[in-house]
């Protein structure tokens, strides 16, 4: 008998999870893997500014990525400081040799560094930048990567804002993650057909 319930149970299409809860496939709708596929590049934002509440919360989604060893490599500087903010865009469009604003007049900037001397800090500090992005969503902000974050603060000024900022170390500039509300937002584009490989 127990076999036969089992047997109706995933002929009917449910899951035996872990837990040892049982639920049907369509039935599994989550908000965190929504949220993961509903999260866009932003780059263009209203003037408002975000309230530093929820700055700090999407700051603290980004300190709980894994990282390599939980060695916690990375840095994250959150810029809500307009002169400062208007700088490193000023030092971001140089190393393009551009005068525009690569932050798309985004009016906050978490600018992610991780330490050079563990071996894993680029993972580590993409998976924060990963987590400041999604986080972003979550709380209704729109974010963007914007790169040469590496650039700028191996630039003898970006050094020296380092310095200013109180950050010594092997400090290498993993990416800026802009952030603010949203003006638009794009349709993501299709995904490659060849994107996951199932090997069963
Ligand atoms: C490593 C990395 C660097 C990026 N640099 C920039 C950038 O400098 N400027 C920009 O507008 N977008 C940048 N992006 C955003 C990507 O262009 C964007 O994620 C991609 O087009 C896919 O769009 P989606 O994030 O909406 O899925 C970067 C993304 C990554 C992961």
């Amino acid at each position: 008998m127990k076999y036969l319930v089992l047997s109706l149970a995933l002929a009917a299409g449910m899951l035996v999870s872990c837990s040892g809860t049982q639920e049907s496939t369509e039935m599994v709708q989550n908000e965190t893997l929504e949220n993961l596929k509903t999260r866009r590049a932003i780059r263009s934002y209203t003037d408002s500014v975000p309230p530093k509440e929820l700055i700090r919360k999407i700051t603290e989604a980004g300190t709980y990525a894994p990282t390599g060893m939980g060695r916690q490599s990375p840095i994250i500087v959150a810029v809500t400081d307009k002169s400062v903010r208007d700088r490193i865009s000023r030092m971001n469009a140089a190393v393009m040799g551009s005068d525009s604003d690569p932050f798309y007049g985004a009016p906050v900037v978490l600018v992610v560094l991780a330490d050079k001397d563990c071996p894993t800090y680029l993972y580590d500090g993409s998976l924060v930048m990963g987590n400041l992005l999604n986080a972003a969503h979550a709380v209704g902000l729109g974010s963007c990567w914007i790169h040469r974050a590496k650039e700028v603060f191996e630039s003898e000024e970006g050094k020296a804002l380092l310095k200013e900022w109180g950050i010594e170390g092997n400090y290498e500039g993993i990416g800026n993650c802009i952030i603010g509300y949203a003006a638009e937002t794009p349709a993501p584009k299709p995904r490659k057909p060849d994107y996951v490989r199932y090997i069963e």
